[in-house]
């Protein structure tokens, strides 16, 4: 199937909607959305999108389980924390289900091990939120990590020399058993990673991301003309 803009093999897996605002593209969806549980993201976009939540009166999360779909290894005070930026812009304004932090353990293995059990035992996520990282890494799947082949477990421990801290990450098998995921890309410095998604380019850990529905929610600067 070509593009109907550049004429280029399009091979994106999932829905491409092309906004103006992508928190406010997120927050039209999420709360128009029913789902158990939810897996956080981290990032900047991750953090307009949680901001523009925190403002929806219509946000009921009382019984939503919330988990993180990658974490830094660092407490979470830390201010590289993921959860520490979700709590910050929008936990700790309303009310949820049970938030399960994922850096808990003495190394970020023994962390890891205990978010896969946990992971395994609460069932496909409901809703997994993901950004995109400029070398088109996803959650903390970097490229050429030995993470991106892992298929016996939903969550490991990995990093690299290119980005902060040891990492707690989902891999592809708990991603691919959710029933959606939402992408949120936004820049004109993402338009190279995204561009190399939508060839279908698998060295880009995003290009590999599977699921039942998957929604891109990408600006105009990413998406490119
Ligand atoms: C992380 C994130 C990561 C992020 C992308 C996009 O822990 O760093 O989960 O996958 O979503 O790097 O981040 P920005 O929105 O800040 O570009």
């Amino acid at each position: 199937m070509a593009d109907t803009l550049t004429d280029e093999p399009v091979s994106l897996t999932g829905e491409l909607r092309v906004v103006d605002d992508v928190a406010a593209a997120f927050r039209t969806l999420v709360t128009t959305t029913r789902f158990p549980s939810i897996a956080l993201s981290g990032g900047s976009t991750a953090e307009a999108c949680y901001r523009a939540l925190a403002d929806a009166p219509e946000l009921e999360w009382r019984s939503v389980v919330v988990l993180f779909g990658d974490e830094r290894f660092v407490p979470v005070e830390h201010e590289d924390s993921n959860e520490g930026m979700a709590r910050r812009v929008l936990l700790d304004r309303i009310e949820t289900g049970a938030i399960h932090s994922a850096a808990v353990g003495a190394t970020p293995r023994a962390a890891a091990a205990a978010y896969d059990r946990l992971v395994r035992a609460l069932g496909p996520v409901g809703l997994v939120h993901l950004g995109l990282g400029e070398d088109g890494h996803t959650a903390s799947l970097f490229p050429g990590s030995p993470a991106l082949e892992v298929a016996d477990r939903m969550v490991v421990a990995t990093g690299d020399d290119r980005h902060p801290h040891r990492r707690i990450t989902f891999t592809y098998p708990a991603i691919a058993a959710s029933p959606l995921v939402v992408f949120t890309v936004a820049g004109a410095e993402k338009r190279a990673a995204f561009a190399g998604v939508r060839r279908g380019d698998r060295s880009l850990p995003a290009a590999r991301i599977r699921a039942e529905r998957v929604v891109w929610l990408v600006d105009h600067d990413a998406a490119g003309p």
